[in-house]
């Protein structure tokens, strides 16, 4: 079921996301959070750390889990995911580095790490999964036309999403990894909660398909139709075509 919060920019599009993640903060003692790369969740982290700040909340027994890594790049790479999680909140925060879980990029089996992953991950509960959305709809990395059903597993990621991503890599396509690991459509549905943030009109299009379009692979957020508790935060723009 979906809760929809349309906002008139960024800043209260964060604000309305911190309100889910706070109560979920304040109401669990220790839960697991599921987070997420990319520009959308910058905004909560920023207020996540500011709480952290102002009223001492810890994080010291939470535990996270992230949706997906680049294959191929080593963890201390500028654009890791890794490195992208500690910039924007680890680092800001009293979280253990042995609590935090990002897939594995590098190593002689990929499909080993995805394996040793998902058995980590299926040991929790996630409380609250943070998600953005690409602009041909996948959730994570899980790219238009992968089955609902899989766990965490390698993706090819579609020419779209390298070129949307390739802002982080001096604007050349050809420094974006051409494969990512991530938690499959199956891992993300098992959370207890999920707040999903988009803004701006580029993702106007996947929003729309997400909340109502079909149930189809084509637009892999769609699953998120049968999930029972997903708080949608956009702005006007990501919400214009509803
Ligand atoms: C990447 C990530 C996704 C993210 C998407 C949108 O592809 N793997 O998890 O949701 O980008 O990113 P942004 O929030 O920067 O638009």
């Amino acid at each position: 079921m979906f809760k929809i919060i349309i906002k008139e920019n960024y800043d209260e599009v964060s604000d309305a996301a911190f309100e889910v993640m706070k109560e979920v903060l304040d109401s669990t003692e220790n839960p697991v959070l599921g987070l997420a790369t990319g520009s959308s969740p910058v905004g909560l982290y920023q207020r996540m750390i500011k709480d952290h700040e102002e009223t001492g909340r810890s994080y010291k027994d939470i535990l996270t889990f992230n949706l997906d890594e680049y294959v191929g790049l080593p963890r201390d790479h500028e654009q890791s995911y890794w490195t992208f999680m500690h910039e924007n909140l680890f680092n800001h925060i009293d979280i253990p580095d042995e609590n935090v879980h990002v897939p594995l990029g590098i190593g002689d089996d990929p499909e080993q790490n995805c394996v040793d992953y998902e058995n980590e991950l299926v040991k929790h509960e996630i409380a609250v999964q943070v998600l953005g959305i690409g602009s041909d709809g996948h959730i994570a990395f899980n790219e238009p036309g992968c089955p609902f059903d899989t766990p965490t597993h390698l993706m090819d990621l579609t020419e779209q999403t390298r070129r949307d991503n390739a802002r982080f890599f001096e604007n050349d396509i050809d420094q974006v990894p051409t494969r990512a690991i991530t938690m499959g459509l199956a891992s993300i549905m098992r959370a207890k909660r999920i707040i999903l943030i988009a803004t701006g009109k580029n993702k106007a299009e996947a929003v729309y398909g997400m909340l109502k379009g079909p149930k189809t692979t084509d637009c892999p957020a769609s699953i998120l139709q049968d999930h029972p508790d997903v708080t949608v935060c956009l702005d006007k723009d990501a919400a214009s075509l509803l």
